[in-house]
């Protein structure tokens, strides 16, 4: 497979844990320049070395918050300073808070998702967009979900911060047009990663339950599709990638084996 992205710059959000963690560890080794950032500073150094490990051009971390308008315009600033440009940007930061029901759903959990898995993705986009411009080729990889495509019982205020994420998505594919950029959405399915422990807020044993009797997607799955998506021509767009399980047919749908 040829590699389009040594000695590319790509930013990748949320790169502390997770998909974001293994895309930037995946993209380093194919000789990437990394711009990481998320709110724990010490796991995104953890990342940033393995990324020098395994064969990162180079590897840069700044703290960032994805709901903060400051933050996020700081973070690019910085992004801009250390690169100068940016080829590939991963939309990744987000993820669920509570598993309620409407009727005894909590506001601070449905404005996390919407800040982070919709607003979030409009501020860093807005940001770091005029890195991209200039350089027709580049992409964007917003991480969106099943959830933003097939609604399910408490996941309504995830599953609408999701399908806001595909909307996004596609507008700016149309806005864009022409101007040699290209994005695209990567919706994964059941993936272990921290995302059940930060959903059900720290409950090891729920979170745990989630991936019971079922091999799910790894971090390491999504990454590829992700690195996948991002070493395509610059004449090729995926416009989006729908990847689960093969237990899992649907977010309620899941073949679970208990031993
Ligand atoms: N795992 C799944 O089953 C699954 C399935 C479909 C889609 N997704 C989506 O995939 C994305 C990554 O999730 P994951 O599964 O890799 O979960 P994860 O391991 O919990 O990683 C989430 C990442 O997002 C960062 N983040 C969260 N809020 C942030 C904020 N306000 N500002 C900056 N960074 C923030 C976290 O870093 P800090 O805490 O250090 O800030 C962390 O690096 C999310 O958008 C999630 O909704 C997950």
């Amino acid at each position: 497979m040829s590699n389009r992205l040594k000695d590319k710059w790509a930013l990748v959000t949320g790169a502390s844990s997770g998909f974001g963690a293994e895309t930037a560890r995946q993209l380093a080794a194919m000789g990437a320049n990394l711009l990481l950032g998320a709110r724990r500073e010490d796991r995104l150094g953890q990342v940033a070395a393995e990324c020098l490990e395994r064969g990162a051009a180079s590897a840069h971390i700044h703290k960032m918050d994805v709901t903060r308008t400051a933050s996020v315009n700081k973070f690019a600033d910085w992004a801009g300073a250390t690169a100068g440009r940016v080829d590939v940007l991963i939309n990744n930061a987000g993820g669920a808070h509570g598993v309620e029901r409407v009727e005894d759903g909590r506001d601070d959990d449905w404005e996390a998702m919407f800040q982070s898995n919709a607003l979030g993705i409009l501020r860093v986009t807005r940001a770091v967009l005029p890195l991209m411009k200039s350089h027709p080729g580049g992409i964007i990889l917003n991480i969106g979900s099943i959830a933003g495509r097939v609604a399910y019982e408490g996941g309504s205020a995830y599953c609408a911060s999701k399908a806001a994420e595909r909307s996004i998505t596609k507008s700016l594919r149309l806005e864009l047009n022409g101007t040699g950029l290209r994005v695209g959405t990567i919706d994964p399915g059941m993936a272990e990663t921290e995302f059940s422990m930060v959903r059900l807020k720290g409950d090891r044993a729920k979170a745990d339950a989630v991936y019971s009797g079922v091999e799910p997607l790894s971090a390491g799955d999504v990454a590829e599709a992700i690195v996948w998506a991002a070493n395509r021509p610059a004449h090729v767009c995926i416009d989006e990638i729908l990847m689960m399980c093969t237990a899992q047919a649907a977010p309620y749908k899941v073949c679970r084996v208990e031993e």
